[in-house]
């Protein structure tokens, strides 16, 4: 006897290396875990509980595996800067951009930043996500890094949804340390993420000519990996800074952004199952030109991801069906390589193995949408055909 089943619903279960549809499915959970999926003729028997989802279409619950979703304040001051001829380097060189939003953050007490994230997360958890990824890194010293980090498991606590955290102490350089870079990746490698352990689930390093050079990312991946954290980078967004390669060789779980990653760097990421995390609502935001080498990628065998890379800076986006349809249109993935980023390849950007598919075993995290078919949430520019979420099975 089955805790729960869903029934008259067709399913994109994204098992095999497409969708994995099965049309007139049925998914059965017991314990909060997905216990059968298949046609529903099929089904091997009662359940306690029966929900008629109509027609409706069910996936995955989805998957943002790129946002950093707590901060101070906002940069609609910036943005019309911007509008107006100035550069986003060129601002963030100067002390603001990153900084302005480190002022902010600094200056907000935990409850504050907790009372604007919330709001956030439902935004996007209304379209179907079930599971986000938050990053610190407004913080930029280690007890405003800690907070941060405690803010994004708050919210996991309040609300029905599963937060993973990752300490992005190596954003930026602190003013504190204005003109000491190495010496800022140092602290990160020797005192924050030592500090950040139990509270942060991975560690991310923004590898950038505008930020951290091989030799300081080094040190703080070679910590996260001392403390047994797995690791990300944002790389090769600004300029190829290498960090495709780098990524690869320090065994990180994702390497995020790339438009401007070589071809032997995405070669590397193939070979060591590296995740690319595609972020094309910062492309939009900042009228990037530069696109990530989607062929390239393909050819390597890249597993691709998809996020919203919310944030108040480069990427005010709270949807993520709006990035799966900026990813098929300004990147040119196809409909199913857009879905599986924001499910299956989402979940192993994130090195999680307990969802992301519809298949036995995994957690029961579920996406209803009243759509036709699963084109549609690529399709559509705004709207919202998400009818219902469902997490652990409830
Ligand atoms: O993912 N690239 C670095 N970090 C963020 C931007 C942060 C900001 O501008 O506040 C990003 O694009
Ligand atoms: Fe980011």
């Amino acid at each position: 006897m089955f805790d729960r089943v869903w029934l008259n619903a067709n399913l994109a279960t994204m098992q095999g290396e497409g969708l994995g549809i099965v049309e007139d499915g049925a998914v059965a959970a017991t314990a909060g875990r997905i216990a059968w999926v298949g046609p529903r003729a099929a089904l091997p028997g009662p359940a306690r509980e029966t929900v008629d989802c109509a027609g409706a279409w069910i996936l995955p619950g989805l998957i943002d595996c790129h946002t950093h979703l707590v901060f101070g304040g906002d940069r609609a001051d910036e943005f019309e800067r911007r509008l107006a001829g100035e550069d986003y380097a060129a601002i963030l060189k100067a002390g603001g951009g990153i900084l302005s939003t480190v002022r902010a953050t600094r200056a907000a007490s935990e409850d504050a930043l907790l009372a604007a994230a919330l709001p956030r997360a439902r935004t996007l958890m209304a379209e179907g996500v079930t599971t986000l990824e938050v990053k610190s890194g407004y913080g930029l010293d280690t007890a405003a890094e800690l907070r941060q980090l405690r803010v994004a498991r708050r919210l996991g606590a309040e609300l029905p949804l599963s937060v993973v955290t990752t300490l992005l102490a190596a954003h930026a350089v602190p003013p504190e340390f204005a003109g000491r870079r190495a010496d800022y990746a140092r602290l990160v490698a020797a005192e924050t993420v030592p500090a950040a352990i139990g509270l942060a689930d991975a560690v991310d390093v923004f590898h950038d000519t505008l930020a951290f050079n091989d030799e300081e990312a080094g040190w703080v991946l070679d910590a996260a990996r001392r403390h047994g954290l797995p690791a990300k980078l944002h790389g090769d967004q600004h300029a190829d800074a290498g960090s495709a390669m780098l990524g690869a060789r320090h065994g990180v779980l994702s390497v995020d952004h790339l438009e401007r990653a070589n071809a032997a760097g995405l070669a590397a990421m193939g070979a060591a199952g590296t995740v690319a995390v595609l972020l094309p609502g910062a492309c939009y935001f900042l009228r990037e030109t530069a696109r990530p080498d989607i062929a390239a990628m393909r050819a390597a065998g890249v597993r691709m991801a998809v996020g919203t890379d919310f944030n108040p800076g480069s990427s005010p986006a709270l949807s993520l069906l709006l990035m799966l349809n900026m990813a098929c249109t300004l990147f040119r993935l196809t409909v199913a390589e857009s879905l599986r980023g924001v499910t299956v390849n989402a979940a192993a950007a994130l090195g999680l193995a307990d969802r992301g598919r519809l298949a036995p075993g995994r957690r029961c995290d579920l996406a209803l949408y009243r759509i036709a078919r699963p084109a549609e949430l690529c399709y559509w520019v705004g709207g919202n055909p998400c009818i219902g979420r469902v997490v652990e099975g409830h």
